[in-house]
């Protein structure tokens, strides 16, 4: 079938969809439940509650083929240009791979270099955790901080919260926003003696980043003297401009320009966590992402989990016009999941022209929100099941808790499931009158209290369960996100690695700054320059 075929077939499939029940299809498909529930890399994937008949399912895996995908992977993986826009490859995949591969990055085998920067790593980390490499005056490192935003962020932080000791030997802690407020937070407490200061910026350029790491290394500077720069390590994929902003060369770790900036967790720009964590940590975080690409590789397209969960997502955003996405992880130590996602997902796919500069006929990202669970059922739950419009969710559940009270624990998978439950079977308006009417509720209550009572049900869900948090199962989740992004915008023809739309806001931020704090006026209209007067220091 042709691409364009595969796609009418999902638009009217997605269109019956809309009038039919999902818990009908439990019913009239026999081997539903089997069919729809998939696993890799220890991750189970149920995807049975998401509104496709089987046969729309199998529609949609072949617009995947149709589109593409077992190509487009080859190339990826063979680390050919799929950044087309910056001509780069995209091999974050090869970061992860087990040592003495041999990974090609437009025709040249990157394995050794990429062994020989881990081994650095691990040098390092475990250097800075056996006390053999201390600070300035003798003593042992007990803080890092790590200043970074955006994708030089999102995954090391989200990995902290993750995994992190409840009581930790290394205090690790972030700085990302340029509001100085954030800093304040993170510097509180902290020594300089015994703190590492880890800039982590792929260019070295990002205002915010730099402007936070000019006032971490003042910092370390009034109390530290010129012995201060020991304190500080450089994390980028341009070493030039961190050693021309002082970094010593041996605490410059380098990475490469084909590491996309929000798929670099997995280069040196993981170095924070390795330290806090132990390297060994972070090698089973590499292997958990590992197996998630051999699984990517491999998996027949409709047995594989990036696969059917793009689809799943492409089936609710363009068959069923349903922009947004709730990703909910019922795990407090994955309350960073949503946000992670939001920048691998919106920035890698919020885009409104095709690969090749052509208008999109469909709609692309969606908008990504959530919160851990149960929290957020007391926030926008209310929406999700009684407001106007449908967000399908991403539920994320921890079988077995890392820590604390089983019986705690135990109550929050109760929630997760019954929440998947309930936004699918919901509660009709017969059942919730009988109920008045059996509380002796009046004919008039009765017909107001009754629609506001009901629930419309048929909100669809995916449920993906892991059995324990885990480096490597933390691993396989983030690289299953990141795959299922890939597939997405080969679907959609777009580049999912590079981010044009985030440059206007900073250029125009650098032509505002001098009119705030200095006498220089630049043309705007009435509404920026009246906030310019406004602010103007
Ligand atoms: O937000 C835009 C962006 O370019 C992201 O893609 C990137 O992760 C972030 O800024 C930080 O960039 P850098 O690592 O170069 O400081």
């Amino acid at each position: 079938m042709s691409v364009a075929d595969a796609w009418t077939q999902l638009d009217s499939d997605g269109a019956k969809a809309q009038g039919r029940s999902i818990s009908g299809l439990f019913l009239s498909e026999a081997d539903r439940l089997g069919r729809l529930s998939f696993s890799a890399a220890g991750l189970g994937l149920d995807l049975s509650k998401q509104p496709w008949s089987l046969a729309d399912f199998d529609h949609a895996v072949g617009l995947a083929r149709d589109a593409g995908i077992e190509a487009a992977r080859a190339r990826l993986f063979a680390g050919d240009i799929v950044n087309t826009s910056e001509g780069r490859a995209a091999q974050h995949m090869a970061l992860r791979a087990a040592a003495g591969g041999r990974n090609q990055v437009q025709g040249r085998d990157v394995s050794p270099e990429i062994d020989a920067g881990r081994e650095r790593m691990r040098t390092f980390a475990e250097g800075v955790r056996s006390g053999r490499i201390r600070g300035a005056d003798g003593r042992n490192i007990k803080a890092v901080l790590h200043i970074g935003i955006g994708g030089s962020d999102l995954g090391p932080r989200l990995v902290w919260e993750a995994l992190r000791p409840v009581e930790p030997g290394i205090d690790l802690r972030f700085v990302a926003n340029v509001d100085p407020s954030e800093l304040a937070f993170a510097l509180a407490g902290l020594e300089p003696a015994s703190t590492l200061v880890v800039v982590v910026s792929k260019t070295f350029t990002t205002q915010e980043t730099l402007a936070n790491a000019q006032s971490a290394r003042a910092w370390l500077r009034d109390s530290l003297g010129p012995a201060a720069d020991l304190h500080l390590i450089a994390v980028t994929a341009a070493p030039d401009r961190a050693l021309a902003f002082g970094t010593p060369q041996e605490q410059v770790f380098a990475f490469w320009d084909w590491v996309g900036g929000r798929y670099s967790l997995w280069s040196a720009v993981g170095l924070s966590c390795a330290i806090a964590l132990g390297f060994e940590a972070f090698e089973h975080l590499l292997a958990g992402a590992a197996a998630m690409d051999a699984h990517f590789q491999s998996a027949p397209l409709d047995r594989n989990l990036p696969v059917v969960l793009a689809l799943a997502h492409i089936f609710n955003r363009n068959g069923m016009q349903r922009p947004a996405r709730a990703v909910i992880p019922y795990a407090q130590r994955l309350r960073l999941f949503p946000a992670f996602l939001q920048q691998l997902e919106m920035e890698s796919n919020g885009k409104r022209v095709s690969a090749l500069g052509i208008s999109l006929i469909r709609g692309s990202a969606t908008t990504v929100f959530g919160d851990a669970g149960t929290n957020g059922q007391h926030a926008f739950f209310q929406a999700l099941h009684q407001g106007t419009d449908v967000v399908p969710v991403d539920f994320v559940a921890v079988a077995h808790p890392r820590e604390g009270d089983g019986v705690a624990h135990q109550k929050l998978l109760a929630n997760v499931i019954a929440q998947a439950e309930a936004l699918m079977i919901g509660r009709t308006e017969g059942a919730v009158r009988q109920e008045l009417e059996a509380r002796g509720a009046s004919e008039e209550s009765l017909n107001v209290l009754a629609p506001q009572r009901t629930f419309p049900g048929n909100r669809p869900s995916s449920f993906l369960l892991m059995d324990r948090l885990t480096p490597e199962s933390l691993g396989a989740l983030i690289a299953l996100f990141e795959h299922k992004v890939f597939v997405e915008g080969v679907i959609w023809g777009l580049n999912s690695f590079d981010q044009w739309g985030v440059e206007l806001g900073k250029t125009l931020a650098a032509v505002v700054l001098p009119e705030l704090t200095g006498a220089v006026s630049n043309p705007h209209d009435p509404s920026t320059a009246a906030l310019i007067r406004q602010l103007r220091s």
